[in-house]
């Protein structure tokens, strides 16, 4: 079976399909032939050498694939030969509140584990999920890491509540879900960009107020002024230590930044003293469990959420799925098809 593997350097001119034989599942596993994968800005990162520097190598990227299971080794009783499902971005994280224990925290495909851009991949059989009905392979592929980033800091974590008011950063794949699950939610977003084309697409897609953020470098300021004043209630953070200061001019007091990326680079000079002034909560993120993306799943089918799709490149074309989204050029999710 075929791979893409970050073979001895990092880099993409490093990312190369090698031939692999095919695996097979020990107990508790299974074996899944990967349909689609998507990927995700830490997959760039990772790549690039720029997400663990001390990575072992070789590494098979990605954390997110959609498949059919095609063996299951002894004593697997939670999934079956021939069942549609998608891959958990923790291996180890079943249910609750985030793992203490360092396995469970490392169990992550994509690095330290061995990822989906694969035609096959063995994991955990409490590491894969059912695929939610009438989704496409591409579509469920959307799903492991992303969504359910969105879906915990908004629906989770944040409490998100109808008629709540939510600032968004950008258009790439957590933002467009954040998007998703908030017109679920009935709250009103606030979206911002680099592009006033992209901003237009998110208003087609529900957004109620758009700003851009290159042309309106206090972002933050105009959000609140939105409000009349008052400030969001919640702020999905994707450019981390970069935007920080201008989410904590959006955000209310009493308001909860949901800390997620780096987009916008992970150290920088703050002002803390508007977090406790205005009693703002801050809550670092991390995807969500199994039981969770369950949960998520449900919400998805119930309410017919279909994932925006920016492209899907054919498995050959793996490595230019990477370059697009390293031009950041894509309005939501990138796709490989593998099988
Ligand atoms: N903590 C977690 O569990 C978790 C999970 C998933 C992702 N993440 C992190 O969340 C971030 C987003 O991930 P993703 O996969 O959604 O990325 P992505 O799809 O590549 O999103 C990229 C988009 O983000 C926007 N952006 C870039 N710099 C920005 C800035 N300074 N201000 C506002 N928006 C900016 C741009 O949107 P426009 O083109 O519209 O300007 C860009 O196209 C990454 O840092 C990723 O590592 C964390």
């Amino acid at each position: 079976m075929r791979a893409y593997e970050i073979t001895q350097a990092f880099g993409l001119e490093n990312l190369k399909v090698v031939e692999r034989p095919r695996p097979e599942p020990g107990p508790g596993q299974v074996a899944v032939a990967v349909s689609a994968v998507s990927l995700n800005y830490r997959d760039l990162l990772m790549v690039r050498g720029h997400y663990n520097p001390r990575q072992p190598l070789p590494l098979v990227p990605c954390s997110d694939g959609a498949g059919t299971v095609r063996a299951v080794g002894p004593g697997v009783s939670r999934v079956k030969v021939g069942d549609r499902v998608a891959s958990c971005f923790f291996q180890g994280w079943s249910a609750g509140a985030v793992p203490r224990d360092k396995a469970a925290l490392r169990s992550t495909l994509g690095g330290p584990l061995g990822g989906t851009l694969a035609e096959e991949v063995i994991l955990e059989e409490g590491g894969v999920v059912a695929a939610p009905a009438g989704l496409s392979d591409e579509e469920v592929a959307t799903l492991p890491c992303a969504a359910l980033t969105a879906y915990s800091a908004l629906l989770r974590q944040g409490g998100l509540q109808p008629g709540d008011t939510l600032l968004i950063q950008g258009t790439g794949g957590v933002a467009l879900f954040g998007l998703a699950f908030a017109k679920m939610a009935g709250a009103r977003v606030i979206i911002t960009s680099s592009s006033d084309e992209k901003l237009e697409r998110a208003r087609a897609l529900g957004a109620d107020e758009t700003i851009n953020y290159k042309s309106t470098p206090e972002w933050g300021k105009a959000a609140r002024a939105l409000t009349d004043g008052a400030g969001v209630d919640h702020v999905l953070e994707l450019g981390g230590a970069g935007t920080m200061q201008e989410s904590l001019r959006a955000v209310r007091a009493g308001g909860h930044i949901s800390l997620i990326g780096v987009l916008a680079g992970g150290a920088a000079k703050l002002d803390l003293t508007p977090v406790l002034m205005q009693n703002v909560r801050i809550q670092g993120v991390l995807v969500g469990s199994r039981s969770d993306f369950e949960a998520m799943n449900r919400a998805i089918v119930q309410h017919d959420l279909r994932p925006v799709i920016d492209r899907t490149f054919a498995f050959d074309e793996a490595p230019a799925a990477f370059e697009h989204m390293g031009a950041a050029a894509h309005f939501g999710k990138i796709c490989v098809r593998v099988g």
